[in-house]
């Protein structure tokens, strides 16, 4: 039983928003980790695998953080698009600072969405939420540190 969380549809609604992004963005990394070209090819490459791995985790973990809370996740690509921030990009040769570029901008969108989640959750008595998401916030931060230095 989950009793005490206030309103689990607008935090629901949240995640599925939120799980959207994460799909759409474990896409783009494909994309980047296979088009990565230059002198940077390997570090980049085998770094986007690391990033694309944690954002697959995460996945599975936000899916299932809406089952616990009673709903179903949304499983549909088409839908995903629909409501996700994230934009895809075209399948061509990107240098290592350009790959560097994209995700830091996309980390910056997910750090913003991540801390809106976690007040709404808070808001709504539902820690659990708050605390998955917190654990996000500080992969993308550290993450994002490392990608800034990378790309000096
Ligand atoms: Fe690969």
């Amino acid at each position: 039983m989950l009793l005490g969380i206030k309103n689990v549809k607008e935090i629901v609604e949240e995640l599925n928003n939120y799980l959207a992004d994460l799909n759409v963005f474990y896409g783009k990394l494909h994309n980047l980790h296979w088009n990565v070209e230059g002198k940077e090819f390997f570090t980049v490459h085998e770094n986007v695998e690391k990033i694309y791995d944690k954002v697959n985790e995460e996945i599975d973990e936000i899916a299932e953080r809406i089952l616990t809370l009673g709903q179903r996740p949304k499983v549909k690509y088409s839908e995903y698009l629909e409501i996700s921030n994230i934009k895809e990009i075209e399948s061509k040769g990107y240098n290592g600072k350009e790959v560097i570029d994209v995700i830091i901008s996309d980390f910056e969108y997910i750090i913003n969405k991540i801390r809106n989640i976690i007040e709404k959750a808070s808001e709504n008595n539902d820690e659990v939420t708050a605390d998955i998401l917190t654990g996000s916030l500080a992969y993308y931060e550290k993450t994002a540190w490392m990608l800034n230095a990378m790309n000096k």
